[in-house]
């Protein structure tokens, strides 16, 4: 019989839950975690019908407690480069993916657990997660992205505060500084509390989400008029949708559009 996956997929209308089931070792990034990120990654590229990927893991003490450091123990410095290597062709994706991709963080994650998380369009975060990514405090930096995920999110200096001196924030602490979008209220289960915020997502204009993201993921990369060039090629996209004209017409009639990604 085959091992059960270390990450799951559950379908709820048009979300797809991927949770990371390791919890007996926090949910720590094993190559054969790695492995199925890579193939959840080809599965819902075909999903047509999706709306919005939220990402979390089994438990309340872990999102993820980074690599799997037992794992790593038996690994010769190759193996090590191999595995780093995974991140890119196994777990970028993730920044990459058609559908808005939140990060619903139940608990610790630490160096690459919080790089997944970094990943994703959003966070929110338990009360009582703590994050960080201490790398450079066990003589390596962060190998999935952090280096270039962070920096965009917080700014460089709070980035190179963070990394440097591999702080640990509370939750309180990391949406004070736009690291997690929300912080779920003790007592309420961070998945379900996510699941509620993000409804608006799974009501909302597909196409104009998507051009929104592409056109924000844009101005990380590219100088402003480039960037203003593609807004406009992405706005375009809108104009040309049947969404865009059944907004106006439900407008006019007093009643919520009914949006088909179309
Ligand atoms: N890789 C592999 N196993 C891990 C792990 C990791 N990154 N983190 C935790 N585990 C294992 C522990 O070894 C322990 O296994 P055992 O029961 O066989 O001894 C089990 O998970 C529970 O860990 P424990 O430390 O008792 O849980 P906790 O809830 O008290 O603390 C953490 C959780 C994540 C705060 C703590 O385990 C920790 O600091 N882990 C290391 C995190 C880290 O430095 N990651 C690398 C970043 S670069």
């Amino acid at each position: 019989m085959s091992e059960p996956s270390p990450l799951r997929l559950e379908r709820r209308g048009g979300v797809a839950i991927l949770t990371i089931d390791r919890e007996q070792r926090r949910n720590a990034l094993s190559r054969e975690l790695l492995r199925a990120f890579g193939r959840m990654g080809e599965t819902l590229a075909k999903d047509r019908e999706l709306r919005a990927i939220v990402l979390t893991a089994a438990g309340d003490k872990a999102f993820c407690a980074g690599a799997d450091l037992k794992e790593r123990q038996g690994m010769t410095e190759n193996d090590v480069r191999a595995v780093v290597g995974m991140y890119r062709s196994d777990v970028f994706w993730l920044r990459r993916a058609p559908v808005p991709v939140i990060a619903a963080i139940n608990g610790v994650a630490l160096g690459g657990g919080l790089e997944l998380a970094l990943l994703c369009d959003m966070r929110v975060a338990a009360e009582h997660a703590i994050i960080g990514l201490p790398e450079v405090t066990i003589g390596i930096i962060p190998g999935a992205g952090g280096t270039q995920t962070l920096p965009r999110i917080i700014g460089e200096a709070r980035a190179k505060e963070m990394i440097l001196f591999g702080k640990r924030l509370s939750a309180a602490e990391a949406f004070e500084i736009g690291l997690v979008n929300r912080v779920t209220p003790a007592g309420k289960i961070v998945l379900d509390d996510t699941l509620e915020w993000i409804e608006p997502l799974i009501h909302g204009a597909p196409i104009a989400q998507k051009a929104a993201l592409r056109a924000i993921d844009a101005s990380a990369e590219v100088d402003f008029e480039h960037g203003a060039e593609l807004e406009r090629t992405f706005y375009d996209e809108c104009l040309r949708s049947t969404d865009r004209v059944e907004a106006l017409r439900a407008f006019a009639e007093k009643r919520k559009p009914n949006f088909e990604g179309k």
